[in-house]
């Protein structure tokens, strides 16, 4: 029986990053994992591999958008799909790699199969049990899917078959206008297919600063991606030749249906706990299956931590890793911490669109004063030469201190503009202090600056 000091389940970016950590502070650690790679989700069918799809289809957009406007005239690429998921697995390899060659140099041991806890204090994987002085459960989410549809991965997928379809659809049927299917959408709209959105809400993107939502959805509108709000997906009748999706609208709960040839389940995610063994231990979890863990990530089992999408909040991989490195210093004696009120949330679609922090309807719920810088990529140089203008920057600040709330990018490289902004809100930053510091022209990050100056005197290229 092998002993060690911190046993991570689960190798995704929450779980990695604590056994790296854990590491890195001195603890003798090993990290399980069941899958034939490290990485989870994110690495393997999910984050990585759908930016790479994203990427790609993005890159023959422009060669047939943009390109002829530049004088750059030629054919436009031919798709050879095959070739395009030969990439993308390529791209999943490269950085699966990446983390055996960390675990390797920070001599973490890779304790491959699936974990059960017989006992606190104990992780068995297959025929061996391991001693641990601390377990880290990081098992991550799994697709939520939608009662009385069954996904067969070849034509009713959730996001991990929509990383490698058969063949590109005709028509695509998008359940949920959440992050998976706007950005899976607009990788086939983006490849020919006819795309339609079903959304249960009346706008998409839930939770997502109104306006920026509305204008989101106005933008991927004029790329093709239909839309259906407030429109409840019921069943799905699969034919030999096609898929008939049954809905209903929840104005006046009239029904209809529309035609696929595939459609994608993205209404949602939840922690996936199966075969750990909470049940037997005690381990407490809350009313929506998330384990229930107390400021310090620990669960209702002494020894026994929890962190990323298993856990309560936003089921994000960077989220997932804040906790991870918290937890480990904590298990080394330091002081973790995650600071859960500055969490970026991106969309990668084209343009793409981030947040943090406070929205307009959250602060106005809370009764808080504020006001609104916003500036146009109309308005920045650099944008327009790029054929990159859609959107706009926007900054919440406090309408007494001037001290930044909340962001909302949509537009070119929203989900990197969005950190200097981050790092400000970290320091307890003013609007001010973003509107004085000089940004180099032309960059994007020009439109950051100017919303800052917006929430004072005035932006300058509006
Ligand atoms: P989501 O929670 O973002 O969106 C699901 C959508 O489905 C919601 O808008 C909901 O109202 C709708 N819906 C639910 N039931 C429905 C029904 N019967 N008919 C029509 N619409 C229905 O979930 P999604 O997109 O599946 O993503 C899962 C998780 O993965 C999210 O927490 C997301 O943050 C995360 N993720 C993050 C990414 C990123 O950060 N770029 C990329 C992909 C996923």
């Amino acid at each position: 029986m092998a002993e060690y000091d911190a046993i991570i389940i689960g190798s995704g970016p929450g779980g990695y990053v604590c056994a790296i950590r854990c590491a890195q502070l001195g603890l003798k650690t090993a990290c399980v994992e069941g899958r034939a790679t490290l990485g989870g989700t994110c690495l393997n069918v999910g984050c990585i591999p759908s930016k790479a799809l994203l990427h790609a289809t993005h890159q023959l957009h422009e060669a047939e958008t943009n390109f002829p406007k530049m004088g750059l005239i030629g054919d436009a690429p031919r798709v050879d799909w095959n070739r395009m998921l030969a990439y993308k697995d390529e791209v999943i390899a490269q950085n699966t790699k990446g983390i055996e060659f960390l675990f390797k140099k920070n001599k973490v041991d890779w304790l491959k199969g699936w974990a059960s806890i017989p006992e606190p204090g104990q992780v068995a994987v297959g025929k061996e049990t391991h001693k641990a002085k601390h377990i880290v459960i990081a098992s991550g989410s799994e697709p939520a899917g939608l009662p009385g549809i069954e996904v067969d991965g070849e034509r009713i997928v959730t996001s991990t078959g929509a990383l490698h379809l058969p063949k590109i659809p005709k028509r695509l049927a998008v359940i949920g206008g959440g992050v998976i299917g706007l950005e899976m959408g607009s990788v086939y709209a983006r490849l020919g297919a006819q795309v339609t959105v079903i959304e249960f809400l009346d706008e998409i993107t839930p939770g997502m600063d109104a306006e920026v939502a509305k204008s989101f959805r106005r933008i991927l509108g004029r790329q093709g991606l239909r839309f259906m709000l407030g429109t409840a997906v019921q069943s799905v009748e699969t034919l030999k030749t096609k898929l008939k999706v049954h809905y209903q609208t929840r104005k006046d709960g009239s029904e209809g249906q529309i035609d696929a040839d595939v459609v994608l389940v993205a209404t949602g995610r939840k922690p996936f706990t199966e075969g750990l063994g909470l049940d037997a231990l005690g381990v407490r979890l809350t009313d929506r299956g998330q384990i229930e863990t107390d400021a310090r990530w620990q669960t209702s089992v002494p020894g026994i931590h929890a962190i990323g999408d298993a856990i309560a909040g936003p089921m994000l991989a960077h989220k997932a890793e804040d906790e991870g490195m918290a937890v480990a210093e904590l298990l080394a004696g330091q002081a973790g911490h995650v600071n859960y009120g500055v969490i970026p949330s991106v969309i990668y679609t084209h343009p793409e669109v981030a947040a943090l922090g406070e929205t307009e309807e959250t602060l106005k719920a809370a009764g808080r004063g504020f006001k609104t810088g916003k500036f146009s990529f109309m308005g920045n140089g650099r944008a327009k030469a790029n054929f990159a203008a859609d959107g706009f920057v926007k900054l919440l600040a406090d309408a007494d201190t001037d001290r930044i709330l909340g962001a909302h990018i949509i537009g070119p490289m929203a989900g990197d503009l969005i950190h200097e902004i981050a790092v400000a809100m970290e320091f307890g930053a003013a609007a001010e202090d973003l509107a004085r510091t000089c940004h180099a022209h032309p960059t994007y990050s020009e439109a950051v600056r100017e919303a800052a100056l917006a929430c004072g005197d005035g932006a300058i290229h509006a």
